[in-house]
């Protein structure tokens, strides 16, 4: 499979992010790369804690990230992980209330691309701003 390049590039942005993961529970280290729509690169790593449902997963530190620096229009998000390991459903909806169009990289620790997807595809028929009677700004 060609990857193209800009896909590689997000995907070895994780993978760097990767290495600065706090992992000491699951020792499963995540990196995320997140695009903006206007070319801005967040990144994200899991961080882990002793009370361990407190932990943070990758992607979701990237959008928290991106979010609170002013973005809300994603276009892309590469996911590496040891085994090409899949985002969590918490992680899926919470990039799904920026838009269901968002495409989804999945690579191992090599760097190879193992799925390409998009967060709609990823969680169907997902409840989003939209089914609320108001959406807050
Ligand atoms: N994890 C992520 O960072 N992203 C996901 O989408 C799946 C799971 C993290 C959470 C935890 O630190 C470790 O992977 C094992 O579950």
């Amino acid at each position: 499979m060609t990857i193209p390049q800009d896909y590689q590039f997000l995907i070895a942005f994780a993978n760097e992010a990767r290495k600065r993961a706090y992992v000491p529970y699951s020792n499963y280290p995540v990196g995320a790369a997140l695009r903006t729509t206007s070319g801005r690169i967040f990144t994200g790593v899991n961080v882990e804690n002793a009370a361990y449902p407190t932990t943070m997963c990758a992607e979701r530190v990237a959008v928290y990230k991106a979010v609170s620096e002013g973005e809300r229009e994603f276009e892309i998000i590469a996911v590496v992980t040891d085994n090409g390991g899949s985002p969590c459903g918490g992680c899926r909806q919470v990039l799904a209330e920026f838009g269901l169009d968002t495409i989804v990289l999945m690579a191992d620790g090599e760097g190879r691309l193992v799925l390409e997807t998009t967060i709609g595809k990823l969680l169907p028929e997902a409840f989003t701003p939209k089914h609320l009677p108001r959406k807050a700004d």
